[in-house]
């Protein structure tokens, strides 16, 4: 299979790159579509909504892992790097999704989890079966100490980041579940194993890869414990951005990347706009683009995904702007307001009730409106919502079931406990994609390994289809309006109303255009920008455009105007 021939508009320096104008489109394979009643989404289902993901105007498909796995963590745990999961199909199956969508100009990125393994990987079976095992030192073992563990490190889903293990009586370290057990990164024979493994995914025809908690892969040798008021993300944590982080990269970027037109955008914890700028700086041979995660915990107390509080606007403007203008000219920026770790953002950075649909178009022409690739989750461009879980039966994530048991025993109510998981919950984005109006919302003939929203009644592709004004039609034009003005991609940001608690706007200049984008996040009317001269609506997510531009904006009303 042939990757996408380069793109065809306007590349007219090195630095512009399909993946710097493409904008992405996010799939959770086992929430997509199911292809054969088993409740489970896979790959022939995603295939067989090709024309759909064409029709939305998106270059680039970023499929979450679809390799074997005992889905501990829903994939998240790899048994086998270069075999597709039963439920998802086969390699073939595979191969004529990645077909289908390059014969439609899309890209495929893949996830590619290296961090850690599955603890079912043959490596880690043959690493723990003794202290002398050839695969002994591709993972991290420690002898504990008196008190247990080798040291205070926690795992990102609850507990000790170490698990004994009988066989040895030595721990091993791992920064999520206990069946992901982390891989080492020191040891340069696993390094190679992992680049010749990538490069046969180029081989294959992959376009680039979404590399799963990149800012991981170093830790500090001294294994140090976590100080007090150090978080597990904290950017001082002795596993974030560790010592050698930089060389792996450059190491990998050479091995595995040299000779393919391919990309590497890193998930990265921890990681500040001063780290960003080591990881994906032009100059650096490293990362393309980085997933930070300052705006995803907007909403924490100290740092903690389960203790929320409302989202402060202002703060919110200063988080963009650190990040658009910490970055620019030097590095590239990746803007999401959510994936299948977060909540729906429709429910989160705007209002999934009374202005569900004019707050989910004001989201997308926010994200789509700043300078970085963009990222579109899959059911985004329909303004699905939160899902009412009624208890923690409805929910599967690991994550949250953990959570619930921890909260719970140590004294929290039930009914708080869920009213944190409602608004947090990954299993929130993760509920079936909403196809229509009919039973499992036409995501399987079968029963949804996760229960479908009963909203799919009313919000489903098929009804935004028939609906002109749905967010779904606003979706298409809104990828066509970024596709047509390169100042979207490549001009600069000028943040205006700073201090303005309901208005976010700012300027986007360059490419011989001047852009003017105003969103009200609020339920209420506010006032506009205050800019001299006049100004033409572009697009609007209200009204029609074309237009001069009104003093107020509505509730949740959201444009982009140019000088008239
Ligand atoms: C990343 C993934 C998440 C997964 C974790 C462990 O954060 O996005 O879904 O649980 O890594 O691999
Ligand atoms: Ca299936």
């Amino acid at each position: 299979m042939d990757n996408v021939q380069t793109v065809a508009h306007d590349v007219r320096s090195p630095g512009r790159t399909w993946w710097k104008e493409g904008i992405v489109y996010q799939i959770y394979p086992r929430s997509f579509m199911d292809s054969n009643g088993d409740g489970v989404g896979d790959l022939a289902g995603i295939a067989s909504k090709a024309d759909y993901l064409a029709s939305l105007g998106v270059d680039i498909v970023w499929l979450n892992p679809v390799y074997r796995s005992p889905n501990k963590d829903n994939g998240y745990d790899i048994s086998d790097y270069e075999e597709v999961m039963e439920e998802f199909g086969t390699m073939a199956d595979l191969d004529r999704l990645v077909a289908a969508l390059h014969g439609r100009g899309i890209r495929v990125l893949m996830d590619l989890v290296v961090n850690h393994s599955s603890d079912a990987h043959p490596w880690f079976v043959e690493s723990r079966s003794s202290k002398d095992s050839p695969k002994r030192d591709w993972y991290i073992w420690k002898p504990g100490k008196e008190s247990g563990a080798p040291n205070n490190w926690k795992a990102c889903f609850t507990g000790s980041a170490w698990e004994l293990d009988p066989a040895t009586g030595e721990h091993y370290l791992h920064l999520f579940d206990p069946g992901q057990p982390d891989l080492n990164w020191e040891n340069p024979e696993l390094r190679r194993a992992v680049y010749a493994m990538m490069r046969r995914w180029f081989e294959r025809g992959i376009d680039g890869f979404r590399m799963d908690v990149v800012t991981l892969f170093s830790k500090d040798p001294s294994y140090r414990d976590l100080r007090p008021g150090e978080g597990m993300f904290s950017p001082s944590a002795p596993y974030i951005c560790g010592p050698r982080l930089h060389e792996f990269l450059r190491e990998m970027r050479k091995e595995a990347l040299d000779g393919f037109d391919a990309m590497m955008v890193g998930e990265a914890p921890g990681a500040t706009v001063e780290s960003a700028l080591e990881l994906v700086g032009e100059d650096r041979g490293e990362l393309d683009m980085l997933f930070q995660f300052e705006l995803m915990g907007i909403d924490h107390v100290e740092g903690d995904k389960w203790r929320q509080k409302p989202i402060d606007l202002v703060e919110m403007k200063r988080v963009v702007e650190r990040w658009q203008l910490g970055l620019a000219g030097r590095a590239w920026n990746s803007n999401y307001l959510m994936n299948h770790d977060q909540p729906r953002s429709v429910s989160r950075f705007g209002d999934d009730g009374r202005f569900r649909t004019e707050s989910a178009k004001a989201l997308l022409l926010f994200n789509l409106s700043l300078a970085g690739t963009p990222y579109i989750y899959q059911g985004e461009e329909l303004g699905m919502a939160n899902a009412p879980f009624a208890s923690i039966a409805d929910c599967r994530d690991v994550d949250t079931l953990n959570y619930h048991k921890e909260a719970l025993a140590a004294g929290l109510g039930e009914a708080e406990a869920m009213r944190s998981i409602r608004y947090m919950s990954r299993d929130n984005a993760r509920t079936p994609m909403q196809w229509s109006g009919e039973a499992n919302a036409g995501f399987s003939t079968g029963r949804p390994w996760i229960g479908v929203n009963p909203d799919h009644r009313r919000i489903n592709a098929e009804a935004e289809e028939a609906d002109p004004d749905s967010v779904l039609h606003f979706t298409r034009s809104m990828t066509r309006f970024r596709r047509e003005r390169k100042v979207l991609v490549y001009g600069s940001f000028e943040l205006l109303a700073r201090a303005d608690p309901r208005l976010f706007a700012f300027l986007r200049e360059g490419e011989g255009e001047r852009l003017l984008v105003e969103i009200n996040f609020s339920g209420e009317p506010t006032a506009a920008a205050a800019l001299p001269g006049d100004w033409t609506i572009l697009i609007s997510n209200l009204g029609p455009s074309g237009g001069p531009r009104p003093a107020v904006l509505a509730p949740w009303g959201a444009r982009i105007s140019a000088p008239a």
